[in-house]
Formats: C-alpha cells, sequence, structure tokens
C-alpha cells in the first residue's frame, strides 16, 4: 500500500529540549506577574495549544483555573480562510476575572483579533496574551501580544499540538513543513 502521505516532509525547528526549557521561563515571567491572592483564569484555545497550554500550566506558580475555548480558522491547507469560527464556548463567567488567553501562535493577528474583540466583550478585569509562537511576516492585523515563547520566520509548523489537515499535533517537537509538489494550499 502506498503512504499517502509520502509527498509531506518535516524538518526538525524546535526541540523538545528548546521547548521545555523556553515554556518554564515563560511561566516564571507570568507567574511573577500573577495576582497573588486571586486565581487568574487561563484560557486554552483548542486545539492547536492543548501541549504548550498543559506543559505551561504545570509550570505555573500561584492560583489557577483553566478554562477551554475552541476557534477554526483554517478548513485544512495552510493558510487561513480569514474566517474565525467559535466551535466551543467557555463554560465559566470571565467578568471582573483577570484573563490570560493561551495561544499556539499568532500568525495574521485575525483569531487572536477576533478571540480579544469576543473576550473583552465580556468584561474580564484584566485581559492578557500568552502565544508560544509568532510569525510577524505574515501579519494583517496589530495584536497586543503580552508573554511570547519564540519568534518564528515565515514558515509553516507543525507538531506540539500544532497540525496540518488535523495531523502531527502528537510531534513532542516542532518541525517545518515542507511538500514534494505546491498543491497544498
Ligand atoms: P492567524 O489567525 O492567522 O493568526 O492564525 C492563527 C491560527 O492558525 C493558529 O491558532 C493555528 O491554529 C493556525 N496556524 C497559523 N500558522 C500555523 C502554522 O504554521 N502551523 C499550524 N497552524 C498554524
Amino acid at each position: 500500500m502506498t503512504n499517502p502521505y509520502a509527498h509531506e516532509h518535516i524538518a526538525p525547528y524546535l526541540t523538545q529540549e528548546q521547548l521545555s526549557e523556553r515554556v518554564s521561563k515563560l511561566a516564571a515571567e507570568i507567574s511573577a506577574d500573577l495576582q497573588p491572592y486571586e486565581s487568574t483564569i487561563f484560557i486554552c484555545v483548542l486545539n492547536g495549544s492543548f501541549m504548550f497550554y498543559a506543559d505551561l500550566l504545570k509550570h505555573i506558580e500561584g492560583p489557577t483555573n483553566t478554562a477551554f475555548l475552541g476557534v477554526s480558522s483554517y478548513e485544512g491547507g495552510t493558510s487561513t480562510t480569514g474566517a474565525v469560527r467559535l466551535t466551543l464556548d467557555l463554560t465559566i463567567d470571565i467578568t471582573g476575572r483577570d484573563v490570560i488567553i493561551v495561544e499556539d501562535i499568532v500568525d495574521t493577528g485575525l483569531t487572536m483579533s477576533y478571540l480579544l474583540e469576543s473576550l473583552r466583550s465580556r468584561k474580564p478585569r484584566s485581559l492578557k496574551v500568552c502565544t508560544l509562537l509568532h510569525k510577524p511576516a505574515r501579519k494583517k492585523i496589530d495584536v497586543p501580544i503580552d508573554y511570547c515563547g519564540f519568534v518564528i520566520e515565515d514558515v509553516f509548523v507543525v507538531g506540539y499540538g500544532l497540525d496540518f489537515n488535523q495531523r502531527y499535533r502528537d510531534l513532542p517537537y516542532i518541525g517545518v513543513m515542507s511538500f514534494d509538489d505546491e498543491q497544498a494550499s
């Protein structure tokens, strides 16, 4: 049987060691800014940030609440459709609370801009953004980023939660995808 994915290649980009070292430093940076006696709500933006979120939260020192939100902007392929859709809403009220959005990657900024607008309307006391990766080359809209793991070049990355057509999320490292043909869109 032929492998239908044989034209897809993944080159190592960020190793497990680089990720774990950076994630624990990011957690220390965030922990130093937390309110000591009130728990901060950390929002995991599904699906892409599940692995980053789990590792980050293990290292946060201070009271936390967990919350999950689903968004979709890619309908397959490697570029955003621009139309962001909420696929899963929060089950907790964030009014008057300190909130940190935990995202896998800020690429064009459209998803984060949509999230910020949607969450600001719920009147949190504070709203911050933490992203593992930032790809400024593809920016379409400016979004404030309070905590950033790595600024990366204009490459399509997979692994550590990030996917291509729902595959490769389980890789423990981040790799750059390339294709034998230029069919992917
Ligand atoms: P944006 O709206 O263009 O900023 O894209 C945000 C979303 O697109 C992220 O949450 C990811 O799910 C996805 N995305 C952007 N760049 C990549 C990439 O290089 N690999 C995998 N997913 C990506």
